[in-house]
């Protein structure tokens, strides 16, 4: 597993033009990264609280997964007629929430940019072969020519995030245009998917332990959709 060193300005290493090592981008540690995930791994903080600092993070993660997307040049007019030479993304995004967690961060993506396409994939593990098992998926025709960020805020044993990949790739899109947006990774998960897709890059605002016998993360948080939608 090779770790991105991240920048202060919060943003990561540049790695468009690199990304055979460029894999792994957590987010810069700061005080304020861990006081938010204070909050949210206190078993006593609430539902509003929870879907709030929740909130906060996958935000910051969003904005760095779009900045590892292709860009091409852009200028503007300024108000005082002068050109800003700018950028713009080079290819539409579509956001792809594995659900039920994954809305989550698509309620975030959505609210951060509201023209953004959204497709869904729905994937359980299977009660007799422990396997994970599509159900459900409904993707724009053309995602082939997107960019694609793959919403989960848990990447435990990787056997989800595996398998929404192939839905990805089996619909065209190359896995250079994949973006894997995590709250929470185990290194077992991160090794998983590296293990398959050495080049599949994982943004994500923390790092766990390890897995425990029942596949949460430690120190961990919890079950996190219960947690964000309130069923636990
Ligand atoms: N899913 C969760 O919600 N939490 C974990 O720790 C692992 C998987």
């Amino acid at each position: 597993m090779t770790i991105m060193a991240t920048e202060a300005a919060g943003i990561t290493n540049d790695t468009r033009n690199d990304t055979r090592n460029d894999t792994v981008h957590l987010l810069p540690q700061t005080r304020q990264l861990r006081a938010l995930h204070t909050i949210i791994r206190d078993r006593n903080c609430d539902l509003e609280r929870f879907v709030t600092t929740s909130g906060r993070i996958i935000r910051q993660l969003v904005e760095t997964a779009l900045d590892l997307l292709p860009f091409e040049p852009s200028g503007v007019q300024t108000p005082v007629g002068q050109t800003y030479h700018g950028l713009r993304p080079a290819k539409p995004i579509c956001g792809v929430p594995v659900v039920r967690a994954g809305e989550s961060m698509e309620h975030e993506l959505r609210a951060m940019s509201p023209g953004v396409r959204i497709g869904k994939i729905l994937i359980q593990r299977d009660k007799v072969t422990k396997l994970p098992r599509l159900y459900y998926s409904a993707l724009p025709a053309d995602i082939d020519r997107h960019s694609v960020l793959l919403l989960d805020p848990m990447l435990a044993t990787g056997g989800t995030a595996l398998a929404a990949i192939e839905v990805l790739l089996a619909h065209g899109v190359a896995e250079d245009d994949i973006v894997f947006v995590t709250l929470l990774s185990a290194p077992e998960g991160i090794d998983a998917v590296h293990a398959r897709h050495p080049n599949l890059r994982i943004v994500t605002s923390a790092i766990e332990e390890r897995l425990n016998e029942n596949a949460y993360m430690i120190p961990g948080i919890g079950d996190f959709g219960d947690r964000y939608f309130g069923t636990d």
